[in-house]
């Protein structure tokens, strides 16, 4: 079958969905800040509307905001299949992460009906609402509310961490947004889909390293992530004497510090690098240059191939600062905001997309996806794969992310094929 990617036209649209941002320029690179239920985000997903429109797609928004764009197959009953990921960019990132596997499922279902092929089953694009956890602290919402992984009650009060002034929670926000309606309504059927794939940049610099175009994702790392609330006592910087001090920072210092510790220390006892744990963010209250920090509260993202080792660095990490916080007298709080189990990927999707490269002369690395994507959640009601295509210098969540138009293209061609033979199942 030939298929022609419109990959002058994609690469204008990820510009032109670039500039529904509000990023501080940067010298860097194109700066995008898409916060879910912004007034980028909103405007940018009724640019996206207008495209699918155009194409005659059906449209259809739940109560989350999660949009499906659906190409109906000649049997609309039968399950169909999915693709899609996110457009929501975290703080001061690039404009590659997400939007390739969006607009580049849009343009793989135009190329398709171009080419003057019907298919069985259904093709759907899905907009999948916050994969990034900037505004709520937790990521893929769309995609956890889709698969039934997060309580719908649990999910409609969660605050809003971004807009803390309006002390919204995400019921508050999404209704604001035009969503409304009962989360609970959001989850799929398991087996909605036949099967399911994410176009999506490798964030890491593997493929380009290894000169290789394509990866084929075979698993996804296990994220999970913890708030934690350190309490001391705050005072004046000159009057409050050291002898007297509980310094919250201090001992929130030694937390970070043990973090670090325990995750190196997994990944030299299991020879492997697949440990990595960062604290992202820091607030310090009262903040103020004069006083010593009474509250401070962290985030702490940890990911491994293997749950149970994330779980064993945990647990030194809690021993840790059980000691911590006795000598610093201070209190330390945890809260679990997530403790993800990893996926795996389909052996018939993963064969399809060998059997597609192979016919295109395209030869695949098949990788671990280290990064999370809606696709550890999608995999719980459908067999998913992903593809990856380079990215510049590995480098992600910045400015300056890159990947070229060839490998867009190419990760787009790829995709289009293994929809094909997918809807014709
Ligand atoms: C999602 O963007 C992630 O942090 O992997
Ligand atoms: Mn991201
Ligand atoms: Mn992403
Ligand atoms: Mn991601």
């Amino acid at each position: 079958m030939k298929i022609d990617i419109d990959a002058a036209r994609l690469s204008e649209e990820l510009a032109e969905l670039a500039r529904f941002t509000h990023a501080e320029p940067s010298p860097e690179g194109t700066a995008v800040t898409r916060v879910v239920f912004t007034e980028d985000d909103l405007r940018a997903r009724a640019w996206l509307r207008g495209l699918a429109a155009e194409e005659g797609f059906a449209i259809r928004e739940d109560a989350v905001g999660n949009t499906f764009i659906r190409w109906v197959g000649i049997e609309p009953d039968l399950p169909a299949v999915g693709t899609g990921s996110h457009i929501d960019a975290i703080p001061h990132a690039g404009m590659y992460d997400g939007t390739v596997g969006v607009l580049g499922g849009l343009e793989a279902m135009r190329a398709l009906k171009r080419s003057g092929q019907r298919f069985r089953r259904s093709i759907e694009l899905l907009l999948l609402t916050s994969e990034e956890p900037t505004r709520f602290g937790i990521g893929c919402l769309g995609s956890r509310l889709l698969s039934g992984t997060l309580d719908p009650q649990r999910a409609d009060s969660m605050n809003d961490t971004v807009d803390a002034e309006s002390q919204g929670t995400l019921s508050d926000v999404r209704n604001a947004a035009g969503f409304t309606g009962d989360l609970a309504s959001v989850r799929l059927e398991p087996r909605f889909y036949h099967a399911w794939l994410e176009l999506h940049i490798e964030q890491g610099a593997l493929l380009e390293r290894e000169g290789l175009p394509i990866g084929i994702v075979t698993s996804i790392a296990a994220p999970a992530g913890y708030r934690f609330t350190i309490s001391g006592f705050g005072g004046h910087a000159g009057a409050l004497l050291m002898p007297d001090r509980r310094d919250a920072l201090c001992a929130a210092s030694e937390l970070i510090l043990s973090i670090e510790r325990h995750a190196l220390a997994a990944n030299a006892a299991s020879d492997t690098s697949d440990t990595v744990a960062t604290v992202g963010t820091c607030g310090v209250f009262p903040g103020a240059v004069n006083s010593v920090p009474s509250r401070v509260v962290l985030q702490l993202d940890i990911r491994d191939t293997d749950p149970a080792r994330r779980e064993s660095v945990m647990q030194s990490v809690r021993c840790d600062y059980t000691e911590i916080a006795g000598r610093r007298r201070v209190q330390i709080e945890e809260e679990l905001v997530n403790a993800d189990a990893p996926a795996q990927s389909a052996p018939h999707i993963v064969e399809t997309l060998d059997a597609v490269c192979a016919e295109l002369g395209i030869s695949p690395k098949k990788m671990v996806s280290r990064a999370y994507h809606d696709s550890l959640f999608m995999a719980r009601i459908a067999p998913i794969a992903m593809i990856f295509i380079p990215c510049r210098g590995g480098v992600s969540h910045r400015p300056d992310e890159h990947s070229s138009p060839e490998d867009i293209a190419r990760g787009t061609l790829v995709l289009a094929h293994a929809l094909a033979r997918l809807a014709a199942e």
